[in-house]
């Protein structure tokens, strides 16, 4: 084994430059550096769910007698539960540790070095994160100054070496969605298209009856943000079934939780109460895309999601970000190439959103 300094040699050659994924601040870094205490922290910065998950989760997780027993590999039950709530057959369904770990396990099964990705930026980063890991290049078509894609721009840059096109519906962090008819003359070149619907349920558009039309179509969701279960790591995709047999061969032996299959069961047995929390972080979103609009320093972008996008046209986003984290309120900053000056919030309660705009107008006033 070589020292620390010898490693570079050791490692894959296209990892030694690699740069990760920035996951947004927990609030158990802040210790000592806010002047309110951790618990009252308004954590509006990873678009969470601020209502939790169903009650009837947290009761059947805690009454199951059985984490010694590994969970079904074979994903029986779940792909049967998960084919009901999508509307397709279970033969379709594949179940990950969060849609994340699919974005990475199509990627695994599509990508090999030399490889291309087609990526519409600015975007969700998993998707770059992943390709590259596997060698894989990103061709990153740039979106139009409201973030739509540019159909006949992503049908030029498909290419011989094209293997995936990746389409977030609504777009993270943009919040806007993909015309369905964009969407289907995308998949209509036949090339394999990922469509990311991680916040369907706050849009309500999907294309998920379209799935046994065609054999090039994946579409993704999560139950980490309508279901409230971002910690307990639960995605899903509908696949052609030829590509949903591939991707169960590859996948880690017992990918999804005990616990997290409990709690899959438990929130589909409560749908009415999970719509619910829905439809007031969608009452909340407008409430809250409203009050931002009034602040002439901010421009908010409409939003499909349960957060919303907004450009700091005054002063920095950084200093605006620091500023708010102080006053105990965490949102996401950006200041990169396609995400200039710019905050993205997440929907959290009423209260929240009170709270946020009481401390933007402190700040600018
Ligand atoms: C577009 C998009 N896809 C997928 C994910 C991943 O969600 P999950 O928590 O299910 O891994 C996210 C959020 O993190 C996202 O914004």
């Amino acid at each position: 084994m070589a020292g620390s300094d010898g490693i570079e040699k050791l490692i894959r050659y296209n990892l030694a430059g690699f740069t990760g994924y920035s996951a947004s601040t927990s609030p158990d870094t802040l210790a000592g550096k806010v002047d309110v205490p951790l618990d009252n922290i308004i954590k509006i910065n990873a678009y969470e769910n601020p209502y939790g998950c169903s009650p009837k989760v947290l009761k059947a997780v805690t009454d199951n007698p059985r984490f010694n027993i590994y969970p079904d590999d074979g994903q029986q039950e779940l792909r049967k539960l998960l084919a009901g709530y999508a509307g397709v057959g279970a033969e379709r369904i594949v179940v990950g540790h969060g849609s994340n770990s699919l974005i990475d396990l199509i990627v695994r099964l599509f990508v090999e070095p030399g490889d291309e990705v087609i990526n519409c930026v600015p975007t969700f980063d998993i998707y770059r994160f992943s390709t590259e890991i596997c060698g894989g290049t990103m061709v990153n078509l740039i979106r139009d100054d409201n973030f739509a894609i540019d159909v006949q721009e992503v049908k030029t840059a498909i290419s011989d070496k094209t293997k995936l096109i990746f389409l977030a519906t609504p777009n993270n962090p943009t919040g806007n969605v993909v015309p369905r008819q964009d969407i289907v003359e995308i998949i209509e070149t036949g090339a394999p298209v990922v469509v990311d619907e991680a916040y369907y349920e706050f849009s309500g558009e999907t294309v998920v009856p379209l799935a046994s039309r065609y054999q090039n179509l994946m579409v993704l969701r999560s139950f980490s943000k309508w279901a409230g279960l971002a910690g307990l790591r639960v995605g899903y995709g509908v696949f052609p079934s030829r590509i949903a047999d591939y991707l169960m061969a590859i996948k880690i032996p017992h990918n999804v939780s005990v616990a997290a299959e409990i709690a899959v069961r438990a929130s589909l047995a409560d749908l009415d109460y999970l719509q619910g929390r829905v439809k007031d972080i969608v009452t909340e979103r407008e409430r809250l895309f409203g009050e931002l609009k009034k602040l002439s320093w901010l421009k908010p972008y409409p939003s499909q999601a349960n957060f919303v996008y907004c450009e700091v046209l005054k002063g920095s986003a950084d200093e605006l970000y620091k500023k708010l984290q102080k006053k105990g309120i965490l949102v996401r900053y950006f200041d990169k190439l396609l995400l200039k000056n710019s905050i993205r919030i997440s929907v959290g309660k009423p209260e929240h959103t009170d709270a946020l705009i009481r401390a933007l107008r402190e700040l600018k006033d």
